[in-house]
């Protein structure tokens, strides 16, 4: 039996292993089927099954052993004209052990000497289980407070957390890093009338526009963006630059730092499809009237400007 549990333990061994390889090793998950460790892990899933089944046959092998053997022990008690008496099963030796309990027939040994109106009280034991377990903790505390507090070998929970956020900080950093940002500008940007992009855009809009230029651009802190009188140009060029590099002395954050490029494109194209939407409670027009033909040449000295700036 002391064997079967020890080769059960040996066998189980390397499972354990896997998993923590698993983690450990990125790669493995990625491509399970191909990865160049995976008969061994097969193997060894089989090999653990196998044991397993090994082991709950032992189980039912010593069961029936055992039933043998107490029907010999009975047979020969009544051939001797003694009664019977089962030997106590490994558990209730365990929980004998374990709770350390007085025995009901035995009760009388602790009983405490007072007695209120025939209530009379046991002093039984602390039991062993609940006393290893206390002592348990304060061996864990003298521990916890090496490791955490004394050493500092282990970072504590908000010193784990910050290191997660930096770590986090870090990927954004680098993804950030890899997307081409000026892929999209206003130097190359055509409007079309693209409904998917619009819709994009009125999302991009309502989060994070609306609180000042209203839900349908009608306008409040920042201008009417439905009309012909722009501030800084109504062409795309000049509203997905206004957007881009905002206008911080009026109040206008440049949205470039919170925004992809392709979100104020999108945004943009929004605006421009607002263009003549004529929404109740417009605010009054600002800015001079944009007229088409003096298009060209804003956005050239624009789009100078804003790459002079890039
Ligand atoms: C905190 C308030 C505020 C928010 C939020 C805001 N804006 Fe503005 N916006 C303004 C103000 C104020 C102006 C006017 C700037 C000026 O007077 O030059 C303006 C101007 C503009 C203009 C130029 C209008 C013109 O007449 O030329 C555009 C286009 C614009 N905003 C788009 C946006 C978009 C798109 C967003 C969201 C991504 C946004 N704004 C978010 C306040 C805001």
């Amino acid at each position: 039996m002391k064997n079967k549990i020890i080769a059960l333990l040996v066998m189980l061994l390397p499972i354990s292993t896997w998993a923590q390889d698993a983690t450990a090793t990125k790669g493995f998950w990625d491509d399970p089927i191909n990865h160049p460790m995976t008969p061994f892990y097969v193997l060894m899933t089989l090999v653990g099954i196998v044991t397993i089944l090994v082991f709950v046959v032992a189980i039912m092998l010593l069961q029936v052993l055992n039933t043998f053997v107490e029907r010999s022990a009975r047979e020969k008690a009544s051939a001797m004209g003694v009664a019977y008496v089962p030997e106590p099963s490994w558990w209730t030796k365990l929980d004998r052990k374990l709770t350390n309990a007085v025995p009901l027939e035995k009760e009388a040994t602790i009983v405490l000497d007072h007695n209120y109106d025939g209530i009379k009280e046991l002093d039984n034991h602390l039991p062993p289980w609940w006393k290893w377990l206390f002592y348990g903790t304060i061996a864990w505390s003298v521990v916890y407070l090496v490791v955490y507090h004394i050493t500092d070998s282990v970072p504590l929970q908000e010193q784990e957390y910050a290191n997660e956020i930096a770590l986090a900080d870090e990927q954004i950093r680098k993804t950030r890093a890899a997307e081409p940002v000026a892929a999209i500008d206003e130097a190359a940007l055509a409007y079309t009338a693209d409904a998917d992009l619009i819709s994009k855009g009125a999302a991009v809009y309502k989060n994070n526009c609306a609180s000042c230029h209203k839900d349908k651009g009608e306008g409040s802190i920042g201008p009417n963006l439905t009309d012909d009188y722009w501030l800084h140009g109504g062409s795309i060029q000049n509203i997905f630059a206004t957007i881009k590099n905002g206008v911080p002395e009026k109040g206008m954050i440049a949205w470039n730092a919170i925004l992809k490029p392709e979100e104020i494109r999108d945004v943009s194209f929004f605006i421009m499809s607002l263009k003549g939407s004529n929404p109740p409670n417009a605010k009054a027009p600002q800015g001079p009237i944009w007229k088409e033909e003096v298009k060209t040449e804003v956005v050239k000295t624009d789009s100078v400007k804003v790459q002079a700036s890039l």
